[in-house]
């Protein structure tokens, strides 16, 4: 009997998915019986259960209630046998138990099969996605229009799943079709080129899986998260320390900027709401990013509280134009709470002056915020690093690793300097399920009630691995690099015929025109603002159908549309410069 319910119960084990041989063979020997049962008796689990005694073959039909008491006599006898033969506590398990006809023993999933797809997959990466990817001999992008994107991929869910094959080819597809922004000729954004060390970090995270709220679920990624920011906030230069936490973008570090501020000004805010406080405006440049309006519609401070603050034509903020915008508020009754800075604007790549925006911050009292997302990674080069001088006197800054310095997507740091406890303040909620006070370790690292999210991916990670395989100086060299080859392409487009730049770039937005011979000639009238507008989009058009680059265009103010080029990645050299040049005017040269 004994036996026959040992052999049963292998076969059990074997009969589930096909493949769990491993663990089965470990705790529910013999082998060589079960071999011999697999085919005619591991059906499926009906017929299983009415094979309790394994001399009478008859099939009968359970009841659910027949099977749990089969089931847990079987687990007595489990304990018995198998049990008390030292074997594994997974043993245990061995015992069918069998819920609303689900079998419950044994993973239903086999890892084997997992991983074994797990490796091929990892090689269609490696191949499309990182070596081909990264090919200047290939394209930058597939262009393909929706409806024809959408055929092509066949993007309905069904009922039934597909078949590995078929699923390794849609990881190709989406390969395929995806633009390449590792590319060595993609400068239409504000981040670009591969970095090997983040993307690994990327791969472990997403195997690990981890949420970084609680140090018991990620003590690792905690301790790193806290070792990055300590040193980012060394590099802005708050002596005395700071806090702060990664964000799942700079828009939302943004917002963290606004909230906080705005708690900062008027702490009852947080319970009484927005009742609390009379009109709060707040004050930004004109070369804001729209993330600011965003962020005021969404805080409930209204858009028409954003104060702008008038640029000069480099696109910096004015700040004696600031104070008098200041002064206008206060006469109107409202309360001005916060200015914010920007290092590296968007499309110009403006350096707002902040030392002098601190001068008046510190007179009115008003929170300095600065928008670093862009422009922070020069504050790793001493070279570069004056361009956000005075940095260091900002209540707040927001700093995106994974632009300039090319860590993975994404990577994104909220600052403050203060060391008071206040982002747990504003924005703690204590929940009682997470966030026990009585754990058995020191819960003040326990970062995540900082954080708006409740489930929050380990970035820091990301540029926690670079930064030790790169230190901090070849990331200097790199940012050097990066406008030490902007300054060469300034200098082409001066030189050639049919370019010209908006103005000189302080930073790696070069931006400038392209003039097709037939506009060469025309006097600077309106007419040929209105015709050259037009140039740009078909010069884009043309290069996404080709797939030979990327790289952005836009009308800014008064000025007529524009490329504006982003010099990133070390993978990009000079003749990639020469590249763009040549391109450009090889798209656009019968316009
Ligand atoms: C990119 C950028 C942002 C937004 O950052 P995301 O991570 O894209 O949300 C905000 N401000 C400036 C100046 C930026 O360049
Ligand atoms: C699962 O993989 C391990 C190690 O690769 C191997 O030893 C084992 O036989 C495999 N089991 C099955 C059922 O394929
Ligand atoms: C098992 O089968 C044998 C042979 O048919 C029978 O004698 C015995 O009573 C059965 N035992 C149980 C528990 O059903
Ligand atoms: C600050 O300005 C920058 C760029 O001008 C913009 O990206 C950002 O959204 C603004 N943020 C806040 C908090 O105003």
């Amino acid at each position: 009997m004994r036996l026959g319910l040992l052999l049963l119960l292998a076969c059990l084990e074997l009969g589930e998915g096909g493949g769990n041989g491993e663990w089965s063979r470990k705790s529910c020997q013999p082998l060589t019986v079960r071999q011999r049962y697999q085919e005619e008796v591991c059906i499926n689990t009906d017929i299983l259960l009415s094979l309790r005694n394994t001399s009478q073959t008859t099939v009968t039909t359970c009841t659910a209630a027949s099977k749990l008491r089969i089931a847990s006599t079987m687990e007595g006898h489990m304990k018995e046998d198998i049990l008390s033969k030292n074997q594994s506590p997974e043993a245990e398990t061995c015992s069918p138990v069998v819920i609303d006809n689900v079998r419950l023993n044994g993973p239903a999933l086999n890892i084997n099969a997992t991983e074994s797809f797990l490796h091929q997959a990892m090689d269609i990466i490696m191949e499309d996605a990182v070596k081909k990817a990264t090919d200047v001999r290939e394209k930058v992008c597939e262009w393909r229009s929706p409806e024809q994107l959408k055929e092509l991929l066949d993007l309905e869910l069904k009922d039934e799943g597909e078949s590995e094959t078929e699923i390794l080819q849609r990881c190709r597809d989406a390969i395929k079709y995806s633009v390449k922004t590792t590319h060595p000729r993609f400068f239409n954004q504000l981040y670009a080129g591969m970095e090997p060390y983040s993307m690994v970090a990327s791969f472990i995270t997403e195997a690990l899986k981890p949420s970084l709220y609680t140090y018991e679920v990620a003590p690792v990624f905690t301790l790193m998260e806290q070792a990055v920011l300590k040193k980012m906030i060394e590099v802005i230069g708050w002596e005395e320390g700071g806090d702060g936490i990664f964000n799942s973008g700079g828009s939302l570090s943004n917002m963290y900027a606004v909230n906080l501020a705005r708690y900062h000004h008027s702490p009852d805010i947080k319970e009484l709401g927005l009742s609390a406080t009379q009109r709060l405006v707040l004050f930004t440049s004109q070369e804001c990013h729209y993330s600011i309006s965003k962020a005021a519609a969404f805080l409930g401070i209204g858009t028409k509280n954003v104060y702008v603050v008038p640029s000069d034509k480099r696109g910096k903020m004015i700040p004696s134009a600031l104070e008098e915008l200041i002064k206008k508020a206060k006469t109107e009754g409202a309360a001005p709470f916060m200015v914010n800075a920007t290092a590296g604007t968007t499309v110009l790549g403006a350096f707002d002056p902040i030392e002098e925006i601190a001068d008046i911050c510190e007179k009115y009292n008003l929170w300095l915020h600065v928008d670093a997302c862009w422009g922070g990674a020069a504050l790793m080069s001493k070279k570069h690093r004056h361009l956000l001088k005075g940095i260091h006197r900002a209540n707040s800054v927001a700093w995106n690793p994974h632009k300039m310095l090319m860590a993975c997507l994404q990577c994104c740091a909220f600052m403050v300097r203060d060391k008071t406890g206040l982002l747990q303040r504003c924005y703690s909620a204590q929940a009682s399920y997470l966030f026990q006070q009585d754990k058995f370790y020191d819960v003040s690292y326990d970062t995540g009630d900082k954080s708006i999210q409740c489930s929050r991916k380990p970035d820091a990670f990301k540029f926690w691995l670079m930064w030790k395989a790169l230190g901090a100086k070849e990331m200097e060299k790199r940012v050097d690099r990066a406008l030490a080859m902007a300054k060469y392409l300034t200098q082409e487009i001066e030189k050639r015929e049919g370019f010209r730049l908006l103005m000189e770039p302080e930073y790696t937005n070069v931006c400038f025109w392209y003039i097709p011979p037939s506009l060469r000639n025309l006097p600077d009238s309106p007419e040929f603002w209105k015709k050259l507008h037009e140039v740009a989009p078909v010069v884009k058009e043309r290069m996404m159908k080709k797939g030979s680059m990327m790289v952005g265009y836009q009308p800014h103010g008064d000025k007529a549309n524009f490329f504006r080029m982003i010099i990133i990645s070390p993978q990009v050299s000079k003749r990639d410069m020469d590249f763009l040049l040549d391109e450009i005017h090889n798209l656009g040269k019968d316009l």
